[in-house]
């Protein structure tokens, strides 16, 4: 787990609520986290980052596994896979440039965002190749030479919206969003017994089609952007809510935690954690209320093994 926290990352750097001030005053009941991403690795060795996120410089410097090791320059990072076009999830990009080798998959909607922003060229095509994934098509990432990783990855639309900066304000009540604007992921072991990692760290609505693909699974990163739609709002924190930004709550009966009670997953985690979620905080009651309901909530540096 690279980055716990949504867009902003907590605490953001603007924000003066009293839950970023004790983040920022190092009380240990509001740990900081950076923000949305996570790596995953079946050899140990090579790793593919999910999402590059702005705070991709501190994160590998945060986790040894992901440091050089080999040589003069050299990364484990083998391949990234975006799963939108977000800032918190592409910004890192522009920090992995220096002529370093890796593979970057996307659906063709992101590759077309990266293609038309001329800055993300400093990810040099002789070093950095991008390859586009097609929904429902499973795919091995691999190394930009062609090395398979050991890993499937399977990506699917889910409920969502386009990137906030490619917003069509005349497109109608989803601003011009499609599908492959928005995607989950399903992660497999290449060969293994089938066990899945689904990682969807934005997702709008829980339609049935989604919950039956989600039933049973082994372990769940979902959306933990807000505990409640309105909670930006509620805080004078800004005038969005949840689903104007894409994002399913965790409360209330519509929420993620009712949604997903009688799914059977094993291992149900909140990623991409908004900084004016109470579930930050060690110490609240909305915290206490995820865990008794059987959710973990995402910590920077958290490891789990499928
Ligand atoms: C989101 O997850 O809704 C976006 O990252 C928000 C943003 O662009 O700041
Ligand atoms: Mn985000």
């Amino acid at each position: 787990m690279l980055g716990a926290a949504a867009g902003g990352g907590f605490p953001q750097w603007n924000s003066n609520s009293p839950a970023s001030r004790r983040s920022r005053q190092g009380d240990p009941a509001a740990p900081a986290c950076t923000q949305s991403s996570i790596a995953v690795s079946r050899d140990g060795r090579r790793w593919v980052v999910f999402n590059a996120s702005p705070d991709i410089r501190q994160q590998i410097n945060d986790n040894p596994p992901l440091h050089p090791a080999e040589g003069v320059r050299h990364s484990p990072i083998s391949s990234v896979v975006l799963t939108n076009a977000d800032v918190d999830h592409v910004a890192g990009l522009l920090t992995l440039r220096e002529s370093q080798p890796f593979s970057l998959y996307a659906t063709s909607r992101v590759l077309s965002v990266l293609a038309e922003n001329t800055i993300f060229n400093v990810l040099n095509p002789d070093f950095v190749v991008r390859r586009q994934l097609a929904l429902e098509q499973p795919f091995e990432p691999r190394t930009r030479d062609g090395e398979p990783l050991g890993l499937t990855v399977e990506a699917f639309a889910v409920p969502g919206k386009v990137a906030l900066y490619k917003e069509d304000a005349s497109a109608g009540a989803n601003f011009g969003s499609v599908a492959e604007d928005t995607v989950g992921l399903r992660i497999t072991e290449t060969g293994g017994d089938g066990r899945s990692l689904f990682y969807l760290p934005g997702c709008a609505a829980l339609p049935a089609g989604l919950k039956a693909r989600l039933k049973g699974a082994a372990l769940l990163l979902f959306d933990g952007t807000l505990w409640r739609d309105d909670e930006m709002l509620a805080q004078g924190a800004g005038v969005k809510t949840g689903q104007r930004m894409g994002h399913l709550s965790m409360a209330g009966p519509e929420g993620t935690i009712a949604g997903f009670a009688d799914l059977g997953i094993a291992r149900k985690v909140f990623i991409h954690i908004n900084n004016t979620n109470p579930v930050l905080l060690l110490d609240s009651p909305e915290r206490a209320e995820v865990e008794a309901a059987g959710w973990t909530v995402a910590r920077d540096g958290m490891e789990l093994e499928l």
